[in-house]
């Protein structure tokens, strides 16, 4: 169960603990980064949502100190990415998209080891494991090695990795990427509580859903590019609560048909958007009145439907309403519920 949704959450207008300007990163010709600004703001988690090869990786990797950005410049926590490494690593945690855990270590033997590489005495390593361990609901497998733990407690591990040095910034990299619906909610319960904790944290991810259950805010990043940002509820007003998907059964009239709903004001604020190739309209969706007068006015001007359907939207839908072009990305839509 996801306890808490972003609704309880209050995000106040404190200081930034990340921020991050004109960020520029080539490999040879690609431009993985290409002139990045962002904001975190204390105890609030930002979500970076882009498809594959957008460059969030790349972005996080920046902000970790792995590797050095070629232009513009990053302060977390107060301390310059490029300038303050050393510091900077100490006041940050990072759970990458694949598990950073030993596979031949106990899932007790990881965390100790880590706390030592942080300098913790043998004592309070020890102490930190147990109780990290307690806390994911891991204790009963403490001394398993983690090859053998399933994928969902593989990241919980790589979690609580993450969580030894007390970090003030959090980036979670994909956390849920390939991971089961019931093992992801265990996740977003995981990092609802870091963050009810107090911890700032940034996260990638694909997955619009994911972003709407724990950011505050959205950034939406292309081709190293920022193509979009605000709060969840503003963009998912730009893109539509849900979309409407309507086949009608002649494609030829697609465009009449969009225009009817334009000139009515009834296409909500991104607007219809034809999709010739598939022989379908997508109409955002805001309330079930504006469902009920779009099939009634489709109805009434005489189109015969084939199929109608709703959807979430989907990253797709997104990158369509605020780019006007279909994103690189092929992710999936998840169908919701057919309409009568
Ligand atoms: N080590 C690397 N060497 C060369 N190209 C890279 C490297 N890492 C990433 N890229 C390229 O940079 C772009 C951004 O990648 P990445 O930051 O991994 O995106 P994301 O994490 O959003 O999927 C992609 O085009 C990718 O192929
Ligand atoms: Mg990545």
């Amino acid at each position: 169960m996801v306890g808490m949704t972003r609704n309880d959450k209050n995000p106040r207008n404190g200081t930034n603990a990340v921020e991050v300007r004109g960020l520029v990163k080539h490999y040879g010709s690609t431009k993985a980064l290409d002139g990045v600004d962002l904001d975190v703001r204390e105890g609030t988690v930002l979500g970076v949502l882009g498809p594959n090869g957008a460059g969030k990786t790349t972005l996080v990797r920046c902000l970790s100190t792995l590797i050095v950005p070629d232009a513009g410049h990053a302060v977390v926590a107060g301390y310059d990415v490029v300038k303050q490494p050393r510091q900077l690593r100490r006041t940050i945690g990072l759970t990458g998209q694949y598990a950073s855990v030993d596979e031949k270590l106990s899932g007790w033997e990881n965390l100790y080891m880590i706390g030592r590489l942080l300098d913790l005495s043998r004592k309070a390593a020890r102490a930190r494991a147990d109780e990290l361990l307690e806390r994911f609901s891991l204790t009963d497998a403490a001394r398993r090695a983690a090859m053998d733990y399933s994928g969902g407690m593989r990241r919980r591990l790589d979690l609580a990795a993450s969580m030894i040095g007390r970090p003030a910034v959090l980036y979670l990299d994909e956390p849920t990427t390939g991971l089961d619906p019931r093992t992801r909610n265990e996740v977003w319960d995981e990092v609802q509580r870091m963050v009810a904790e107090g911890a700032t944290v940034l996260l990638t991810t694909q997955y619009m859903e994911e972003a709407e259950q724990l950011a505050n805010e959205l950034t939406v990043i292309d081709r190293g590019r920022i193509i979009a940002n605000g709060g969840v509820d503003e963009l998912k007003a730009k893109v539509g609560g849900r979309t409407l998907h309507i086949r009608p059964s002649d494609p030829a009239q697609l465009p009449a048909m969009a225009q009817a709903l334009r000139e009515t004001g009834l296409d909500g604020v991104a607007g219809a958007q034809v999709v010739p190739d598939e022989g379908l309209l997508y109409v955002p969706i805001l309330s079930d009145e504006q469902l009920t007068a779009v099939i009634g006015l489709l109805g009434a001007r005489g189109y015969p439907l084939a199929h109608v359907a709703t959807a979430l939207p989907s990253l797709d839908e997104v990158f369509l309403a605020i780019t006007g072009e279909k994103s690189t990305s092929a992710t999936d839509t998840i169908p919701a519920e057919v309409a009568a």
